[in-house]
């Protein structure tokens, strides 16, 4: 099964995206990370990545177009897929569908994480993940059971993102509605389109989610 998570930033893609790898063992593909791995890079590439990141502005469409079907040719192609922050723009979706066309993959459905844009700057400030293993945490709704230990590597590192700021997820948001939103209609007319409500508990979101991949 191959399925979008789509909503704006702090819509809790990336974590239920995690969720469903563990339940289901399902891959997820999130451009934001393969990015984040891109800007590491004392490149031109990176050093162009970088900035375009930390202005809350989108990579262009063939970038990460590509990285996607770099990172779906590596698959086997009965592992299903989870596409987290990508397709961001029409151009993406239609770009997607030649992608999986050509895999012989067909996608199954699209989740839109349906939020309430002023609770997300506060989810999104407040968040920060182990630099050990990468485990999501957050000031507020999900710490560690220990102070200052991850729950999943016993690490005790902490980082937060540089484009967690509220400036930049002003613009990230004004991004997603000018040119991801947009993209629904497109998969709507194809009757594969399932709103969740995203500002339920993170543990009522999953059930939601699951109900629809049955
Ligand atoms: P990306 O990394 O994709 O970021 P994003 O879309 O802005 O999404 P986030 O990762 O911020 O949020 P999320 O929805 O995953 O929320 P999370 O689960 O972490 O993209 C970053 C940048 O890369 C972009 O700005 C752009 O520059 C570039 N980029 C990426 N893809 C691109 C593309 N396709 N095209 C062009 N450019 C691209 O949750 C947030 C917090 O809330 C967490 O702390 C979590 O614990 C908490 N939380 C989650 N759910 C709940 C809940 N139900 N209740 C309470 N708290 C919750």
């Amino acid at each position: 099964m191959n399925i979008i998570l789509l909503g704006p930033p702090g819509a809790g893609k990336g974590t239920q995206a995690q969720r469903l790898v563990e339940s289901r063992g399902m891959v997820q593909l999130s451009t934001g990370d393969m990015l984040r791995e891109t800007r590491k890079a004392d490149t031109p590439l990176g050093r162009q990545v970088a900035q375009v990141m930390d202005a809350g502005e989108l990579v262009s469409d063939e970038i990460v177009s590509a990285m996607i079907d770099e990172k779906l040719a590596s698959l086997a192609p009965e592992t299903g897929v989870i596409f987290d922050g990508y397709p961001r723009t029409e151009a993406q979706a239609r770009s997607l569908d030649t992608i999986l066309a050509g895999r012989g993959r067909k996608l199954g459905h699209v989740i839109e994480l349906d939020v309430d844009e002023d609770a997300l700057v506060e989810r999104i400030t407040g968040r920060y993940t182990c630099a050990t293993c990468g485990k999501g945490y957050h000031d507020r709704f999900e710490q560690p059971g220990v102070a200052g230990v991850c729950d999943k590597c016993g690490g005790s590192e902490f980082k937060r993102r540089p484009d967690d700021n509220e400036e930049t997820v002003r613009t990230r948001m004004a991004e997603y509605r000018a040119k991801t939103a947009p993209i629904l209609p497109f998969y709507e007319a194809r009757g594969i389109v399932t709103r969740v409500d995203g500002m339920a508990p993170m543990d009522d979101v999953t059930t939601a989610v699951e109900r629809v991949l049955g």
